[in-house]
């Protein structure tokens, strides 16, 4: 199976793993000639092109989208209309329009459409989903999620003080994918109101943002994500799950132990009157028999999702509708904040 790359960071990444797990890395692009030519080097037998177009008739089974945050529904309609499969980025959309066509799209193709949250992958996350689906936490009743950088002011500014860069042009809300992803993913539900809140200074452009969303189930979520000092130097995302009878989240500390998840069950919720409390520790995640980076699973997963969309035509592991709504927290969050942090409605992409 041969894929092509589109964006060559993120991207580059992502064409090293999946060249890994036995895709063929058949095509890269990148506008930036340096880049291009640096990533030509790692895949000389690569057709390389500044221009993404180019790839559209190179004759690819699949395509990976890792061009700038706000810009990836233009390209993957077009692949999915020439019937490659895509693979994208977060985000999915930047605007509800953009999301129904990407929707439209997606679901007119004879190709499929997977969206890339490695977050919903990643080893505390694995554990915390086996403890809501095995029922020990009884029903669901709040969830949260946190996507945080404990970053200097000065590498802060140097990351989002570029107007013209797009981690500088979205909105601060715009980057809810990691927290909101796995939330939906871990609660099954759809999002259908959001209020947003500044932190900190920073005026229309804070550092760091409170998202409390409400779900079609009743479930209430939290979503912190951006810049706030004193989060352990670990991996930058954390999770948890409130359920009736206890509770499922992983341990807020620096190194591996932030990949381990705390259990409680209370013990008037058991038939023996027990309270149980445990720490778990993920198992290792095995490519070729190895054990591989913790921080790399997810995207492993991810793209072993994709190779098995491309290839067998499994139904992707998060497809273009939880995609679509994921993004939309963000552009509603984005109107939440505009207007002092009200309920703003998430438009109802569920079918
Ligand atoms: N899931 C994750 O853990 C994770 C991590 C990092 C980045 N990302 C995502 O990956 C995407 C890219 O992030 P990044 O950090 O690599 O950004 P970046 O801006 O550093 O790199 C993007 C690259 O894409 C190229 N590019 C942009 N538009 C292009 C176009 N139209 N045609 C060809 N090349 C184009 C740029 O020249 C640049 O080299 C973003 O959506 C980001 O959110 C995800």
């Amino acid at each position: 199976m041969s894929i092509g790359i589109v964006g060559l960071l993120r991207g580059l990444y992502m064409a090293e793993w999946a060249a890994r797990i036995g895709l063929e890395v058949g095509a890269i692009c990148d506008r930036d000639p340096e880049r291009l030519a640096a990533a030509h080097a790692k895949f000389p037998s690569a057709r390389a092109s500044v221009d993404w177009a180019e790839l559209l008739d190179a004759g690819l089974d699949g395509v990976i989208i890792a061009n700038d945050f706000d810009a990836h529904a233009e390209l993957a309609i077009a692949f999915l209309d020439r019937g490659v499969h895509v693979l994208s980025e977060a985000a999915a959309c930047a605007s509800e329009e953009e999301g129904r066509e990407l929707i439209a799209a997606a679901e007119r193709s004879r190709a499929t459409y997977s969206f890339a949250e490695n977050y919903v992958f990643h080893p505390h996350m694995r554990l915390v989903r086996e403890s809501v689906e095995s029922g020990e936490l009884g029903t669901v009743v709040s969830v949260e999620a946190d996507y945080l950088h404990s970053l200097s002011p000065q590498d802060t500014a140097g990351l989002i003080g570029d107007p013209a860069h797009w981690r500088g042009r979205i909105a601060p809300t715009a980057y809810c994918t990691h927290t909101v992803s796995p939330l939906l993913n871990l609660t099954g539900a759809w999002p259908v109101e959001v209020s947003a809140f500044p932190v900190g200074p920073g005026g229309d452009r804070p550092a760091a943002v409170v998202l409390v969303i409400r779900l079609s189930d009743g479930t209430l979520a939290l979503a912190r994500h951006g810049f706030l000092a004193g989060e352990a130097d670990s991996h930058w995302s954390w999770v948890s799950v409130r359920g009736a009878n206890g509770l499922a989240e992983s341990v807020r500390a620096s190194g591996d132990s932030a990949w381990s998840v705390r259990v409680r069950t209370e013990g008037w919720a058991q038939p023996d009157g027990q309270t149980r409390e445990e720490v778990r520790v993920p198992a290792a995640y095995l490519v070729g028999g190895e054990p591989v980076d913790r921080m790399a699973e997810g995207t492993i997963a991810v793209l072993e999702g994709f190779r098995a969309a491309i290839e067998h035509g499994a139904a992707p592991l998060i497809p273009v509708r939880p995609a679509v709504a994921a993004s939309l927290v963000g552009v509603a969050g984005a109107q939440s904040l505009a207007d002092g942090s009200g309920p703003v409605l998430i438009p109802d992409v569920s079918a």
